[in-house]
């Protein structure tokens, strides 16, 4: 256990305010009515469905558990703040978990094994990191992902609980990238500060490793493009908009966090970075 100081100072207001947003944010996957008559009645519509959330619940456990053991490594570097709301962002993943979990069981189907999907396995692998800001540029392809899925689920209304599970996971990932932009600003702030090229060999660090885990999502949408499609998606407009989507995040964060260390602009505040989020 490595406590870096007894008494945290809490200076980052940002990181605060969007902690204590968090925490009056929670809510339960007991909160849905999960007895609501099924829409989604035929079998091969089922089995479908399972095929394409596969990748979705696998993407909650795995967020679960690098959020999980990224806690402490930022106790280790005094960032308590994002430690802090480190706790909820784990909460949110352990509650989206558990409410794919429940909706696989509403549907009477089980995900496709990972010896099936080996794909979804290595693109999660590829996200892990000891480092939060290597880490937040990988899992920005995953929450991105689920954010698009999550809008289409929405619009298409497949079932009357996922689009209460789409509603709610919208709100929450609309947080979860809020932070990672002010994480990676403040970073890129810091970096920027000691060097002009310190700031640019991290930003194309996390260029090419955005690029790879994105790659890495081919695989997926070729193994499940049929059941993606029979079920209203469509897997090319999906890769671009995801593709187009997360660099914009990114190139977003170095280019504030460069501006903050110029003095050209001030750091974003919670509200802009609740905006962020939700665009
Ligand atoms: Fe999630
Ligand atoms: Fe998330």
């Amino acid at each position: 256990m490595k406590i870096y100081k007894v008494l945290p100072d809490l200076s980052r207001q940002r990181h605060m305010s969007i902690w204590h947003k968090a925490l009056r944010s929670q809510w339960s996957a007991e909160d849905l009515d999960w007895g609501k008559p099924q829409r989604i009645t035929k079998d091969v519509s089922k089995d479908q469905l399972a095929k394409v959330l596969t990748p979705i619940i696998m993407g909650e456990q795995s967020a679960l558990y690098s959020v999980s053991g990224l806690i402490p490594k930022l106790g280790a570097t005094c960032e308590v703040e994002s430690q802090f709301y480190l706790t909820t962002w784990a909460v949110d993943e352990a509650r989206h978990t558990e409410l794919f979990a429940r909706y696989y069981h509403r549907i009477g189907r089980e995900p496709l094994p990972i010896r099936k999907f080996p794909s979804g396995y290595l693109f999660q692998s590829a996200i892990v990191s000891d480092d939060v800001g290597e880490w937040l540029s990988g899992v920005l392809i995953s929450e991105v992902l689920a954010k698009l899925v999550m809008e289409d689920f929405r619009r298409l209304d497949l079932d009357p609980v996922l689009s209460e599970i789409a509603d709610g996971i919208l709100v929450d990932e609309a947080r979860h990238l809020g932070f990672n932009h002010i994480y990676l600003e403040e970073r890129f702030a810091t970096l920027f500060r000691k060097a002009q090229e310190e700031g640019q060999t991290f930003g194309d660090h996390l260029r090419s490793r955005l690029h790879r885990v994105l790659q890495l999502i081919l695989p997926i949408f070729e193994a499940l493009g049929p059941d993606m499609r029979g079920v209203g998606l469509d897997p090319e407009a999906l890769f671009g908009e995801l593709e187009k989507d997360a660099m914009r995040r990114l190139e977003k964060s170095i280019e504030a966090g460069q501006k903050v260390a110029a003095r050209e602009s001030a750091a974003s505040n919670p509200a802009e970075a609740a905006r962020i989020g939700r665009e």
